[in-house]
């Protein structure tokens, strides 16, 4: 009989007696007490300098390592933190220099933009989030932490959850779009990604809220502009992400550079102070975004350098990100009575909480064989393609033309996007680099027969007015079967500092696609940007559209995966597309007016020279088999206001192919004492069914879900009828009503 069964015998009861004497590990509050009388500790030890310094940040050289000058400081102890040093070859050295040579061993911590993958890159987030289905951004935050933790990052500025209901605005492709709800739902989503349940763990990094708070809305859709809105449209629309992120446990805020009601949010005190730390018990810390501190001289809040340290302090702002004030200004201000010691120690408490917390004390450096294995694995390719796959969004499909056959003789490549290695990994796309991206052409010669001709032409640039490609162009097209073009934006043309007055195709491209048109064989235009886009030609004479997005590393083998069938798109549009730029903002959860649009009415709310209504509704997008959705109940017609509604609604695949249906549930309360919405999404739930496949869904609706802010700002469930609506996309909808009693 064997030695090891005999063995594995002994050994049982050895394991459950050490188990029974081995000390309970502490628990979590045990954790957190002895954690805040480290810091007492430390605190009770470190000089004004040594204080000041931890709430610095500064930036690196841009490839990932450090400047010189950061090894004297670190040395000294006074730098907190770093912004885009990565590499275990960059940060480990400067992290010894912290360890062994500094006073008091406070170990840095290493920030970056992992904002949408770190070698792996996924679709931008607005891409992601037209998947409505928050658990692949779960997905791909935890793939990007575990890339980013490798190379020695513990922290990330990300998830952007500015609300973005402006799409002149550049930086509407790094957030999920235009509502408070399917914002919150992805906000939570990456968080639990990037910071799992305990962000020590290897492999989890701190995420970061940002930007705290509306900068979404600035004026024109002008980057770095002023906001301006009442309190009620904060608390509802712009604050309900970043209460989800709260709640999920992030560690970090990033203060913003907009002015908000004449208080930039970097120094503004209701939005870092009464309702983060007050109202939300927010224990992490806010760092301010790039110079954002020092930029208050120039909003006219702060005359000079002291000023703004001071204001921004005091407002609760506790790392400063790049410029100097806190540091220089800190002991000064200190001496004069305009910051106390109780501030100071107050802003290095929950940044070396946060430290604690991370375990960089214990753990400060990576293994620096880490990398090697952990980036842009064949996994994370994988599931960077899957992602993308569920992203995808089908505009328009007349008379089927999608999906193609892979059988196709011949097929016409055709546009600047169609061999576009940079522009698929969109604005801050981490450490992604272009030659790992699988482009369209690309992915369309893996996935045709081999007997398929491919003809690719350029046609043209993103940018720029040459059409010197377009009689090659238009050969191709010719010369084929069928011709896709891929047109769209650079991803220069998104992101920060990339407002932009028009939302037309940029450079020759509409012009590209209605040569191409005009040959008469059967025209796909895939795009692939980061913001909508008004393409009113292109909706009226071109049979089939596809939003691809900015879709990341795969983008090109996912685009292929839906042009011919493999899989069948279900995404829907996070935000609502406007026909003209002159409509902006345009978005469907909007007040009703006093004078409804009516098309046989002048005097009502409408433009003369462009319809009221939007291209393409929020919420919306095809498939290539069609559902209905019918049977829409609820579990009583009169609730307490305190009480719960259950809904039900059926839907069904009545088409010939497997497809996904996102099926949403919005809300309109229909007198109030204040204005409310016409409609507001309460409920989303993504589901797959096979031709013929019936789903019976159920949603809860909660006092949460049918209050609102009121005149004296408490949060109110009124009496009063309120309507239910269901359907695939805003517009779309069946209805019934219930009451509040
Ligand atoms: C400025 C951007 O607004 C912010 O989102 C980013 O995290 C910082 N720069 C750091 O790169």
């Amino acid at each position: 009989m064997d030695l090891i069964k005999t063995f594995r015998l002994a050994i049982i009861p050895i394991v459950v007696l050490l188990f029974l004497i081995a000390p309970a590990p502490p628990s979590r509050s045990q954790r957190q007490k002895n954690v805040e009388r480290q810091i007492d500790a430390l605190i009770a030890k470190m000089t004004l300098e040594e204080k000041l310094g931890q709430l610095q940040q500064l930036d690196g050289e841009g490839n990932g390592a450090f400047r010189s000058e950061h090894l004297d400081l670190v040395r000294k102890g006074l730098l907190g933190s770093t912004l885009g040093v990565r590499g275990a070859k960059n940060t480990n050295p400067l992290q010894h220099v912290a360890m062994d040579e500094s006073r008091l061993k406070i170990p840095v911590l290493f920030g970056f933009d992992v904002i949408h993958g770190y070698r792996t890159i996924f679709p931008i987030p607005l891409g992601e989030a037209s998947s409505w289905d928050p658990a692949l951004a779960e997905q791909s935050t935890s793939i990007a932490a575990r890339e980013a933790y490798s190379t020695g990052l513990r922290w990330t500025f990300a998830p952007m959850l500015d609300i973005a209901r402006d799409p002149r605005w550049g930086r509407i492709t790094e957030g999920a779009g235009e509502d408070p709800f399917l914002g919150a739902a992805f906000a939570r989503a990456r968080v639990r990604g990037f910071q799992g349940t305990d962000y020590s763990a290897p492999n989890k990094i701190l995420a970061c809220a940002k930007h705290w708070v509306a900068y979404g809305a600035a004026e024109g859709g002008r980057d770095y502009n002023t906001t301006e809105m009442s309190e009620n449209t904060l608390r509802e629309i712009y604050f309900p992400p970043f209460k989800a992120a709260v709640d999920a446990g992030v560690g970090t805020l990033m203060s913003a550079f907009n002015d908000l009601n004449g208080v930039p949010t970097s120094a503004n005190p209701f939005t870092l102070t009464k309702v983060l730390r007050g109202e939300w018990k927010f224990e992490g810390f806010v760092v301010s975004d790039y110079t954002s501190v020092k930029e208050l001289i120039n909003h006219g809040l702060a005359a000079d350098d002291k000023d703004a340290a001071r204001a921004a302090l005091n407002a609760g702002v506790d790392m400063e990100m790049v410029s100097r004030t806190f540091n220089q200004q800190g002991p000064a201000l200190l001496k004069e009575g305009q910051l106390t010691q109780a501030k100071i120690d107050e802003a290095v408490r929950r940044i070396l909480r946060i430290k604690f917390r991370l375990g960089l004390f214990e753990h400060p450096y990576v293994d620096e064989t880490l990398e090697n294995s952990a980036l842009l694995t064949a996994e994370n390719r994988a599931a960077a393609r899957a992602i993308a796959d569920r992203s995808m969004v089908l505009l328009k499909n007349d008379r089927e033309t999608l999906p193609l056959s892979k059988a196709v003789g011949s097929i016409a490549v055709i546009g600047p996007l169609a061999d576009d290695k940079r522009a698929p990994l969109g604005w801050w796309s981490g450490d992604g680099k272009p030659p790992d991206t699988v482009t369209p052409l690309a992915g369309i010669k893996l996935k045709v027969s081999p007997a398929t001709k491919v003809n690719y032409a350029k046609g043209c640039e993103i940018l720029g007015d040459s059409t010197a490609g377009f009689a090659e162009a238009v050969a191709a097209a010719r010369a084929s079967e069928v011709a896709i073009v891929f047109v769209g934006e650079p991803a220069e043309s998104v992101g920060e500092a990339a407002s932009k007055s028009s939302l037309d195709l940029p450079g020759r491209q509409l012009d590209l696609v209605k040569e191409i048109q005009a040959t008469g064989k059967p025209t796909i235009v895939v795009l692939m940007n980061g913001r909508p886009l008004t393409i009113g030609w292109v909706v009226e004479n071109v049979p089939a559209i596809l939003e691809a997005w900015m879709g990341g590393t795969e983008a090109g083998n996912a685009i292929a995966d839906v042009l011919f069938g493999d899989v069948n798109p279900g995404g829907k549009l996070p935000v609502t597309w406007p026909r003209a730029v002159g409509q902006v903002p345009i978005y469907y959860n909007h007040m009703n007016t006093g004078r409804p649009p009516e098309a046989a009415n002048r005097y009502t709310s409408k433009y003369l020279d462009v319809p009221w209504t939007p291209q393409f509704p929020f919420g919306y997008g095809l498939s290539y088999t069609q559902f209905k959705i019918t049977n829409l109940q609820l579990s009583a017609q009169r609730i307490r206001p305190n009480g719960n509604l259950t809904v039900t609604v059926d839907v069904e695949n009545v088409g010939k192919r497997p497809g996904d249906e996102v099926v949403q549930l919005y809300t309109r309360d229909i007198a109030a004492s204040m204005t409310r919405p016409v409609k507001e999404l309460k409920g989303f739930q993504r589901v797959t069914l096979r031709p013929g496949e019936k789903k019976h869904l159920q949603f809860v609706l909660t006092p949460e879900h049918l209050g609102f802010w009121n005149r004296e700002m408490r949060f109110v469930v009124e009496p009063g009828e309120f309507k239910v609506m269901a359907g695939s996309n805003s517009e779309d909808l069946i209805e019934t009503k219930f009451t509040v009693e």
